[in-house]
């Protein structure tokens, strides 16, 4: 899967192994999860504002920010389920930092779109290997993860047709590369930590 890449030409960036070191934190990650969709429904949410009256393309992102309640909501009960408080917690910084490279001009909207689609696939590439690594020990965990994975991957595609709407393609195209090269870089260089959206760096053992 990290060497692979995805319809869409967004690479996985996940390396290998990197599933199973989150496993002694599942809590950890089922709290963020929440917190993730409920920012993903907010996002959503937003952009309805912004984008042009277009009813099917209005109808399409409504659509996506239920889902995303729908999945807080379906995440609360997990945690629920498990014992886990739903309590603030620090974000891993990934979004923040991704958002950093907005341009801020006529293309700012087709911008954030795209950071949107990009977070939308780093999601649903870490969910699904997240699915693969809980099956046997955490499966209701599994599932869990299995079910939400499909509607991230749709989402993806909306947003970056969204994007496609709002700029000429050919931006879309050269600044989906670009945004993707910052998130390559924004992942290399964020500590790695018990997240769905950690970074890769590893500490420096002495
Ligand atoms: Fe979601
Ligand atoms: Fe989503």
């Amino acid at each position: 899967m990290s060497a692979s890449t995805h319809p869409c030409g967004t690479p996985s960036l996940t390396p290998a192994g990197w599933a199973e070191r989150q496993l002694p934190h599942l809590d950890t990650l089922l709290l963020e999860q929440a917190h993730l969709e409920k920012k993903a429904a907010a996002a959503a949410l937003a952009f309805l504002f912004r984008l042009p009256t277009d009813a099917s393309q209005n109808r399409q992102l409504s659509a996506l920010a239920r889902e995303e309640l729908v999945h807080f909501e379906r995440t609360l009960k997990l945690l629920e389920l498990r014992g886990i408080a739903f309590a603030p917690q620090e974000a891993s910084g990934y979004a923040e930092k991704l958002k950093k490279a907005v341009r801020r001009d006529a293309t700012r909207l087709g911008d954030e779109l795209l950071v949107a689609a990009i977070i939308e696939h780093r999601s649903h590439e870490r969910m699904t290997l997240m699915a693969r690594a809980t099956a046997e020990t955490e499966p209701v965990v599994s599932r869990f993860y299995s079910d939400l994975c499909p509607a991230e991957e749709r989402h993806e595609q909306l947003y970056l047709d969204l994007a496609t709407s709002v700029v000429d393609a050919e931006t879309v195209r050269t600044r989906h590369a670009e945004l993707l090269a910052h998130e390559a870089r924004v992942l290399a260089e964020l500590p790695a930590c018990p997240r769905l959206h950690g970074g890769l760096r590893e500490a420096v053992s002495r």
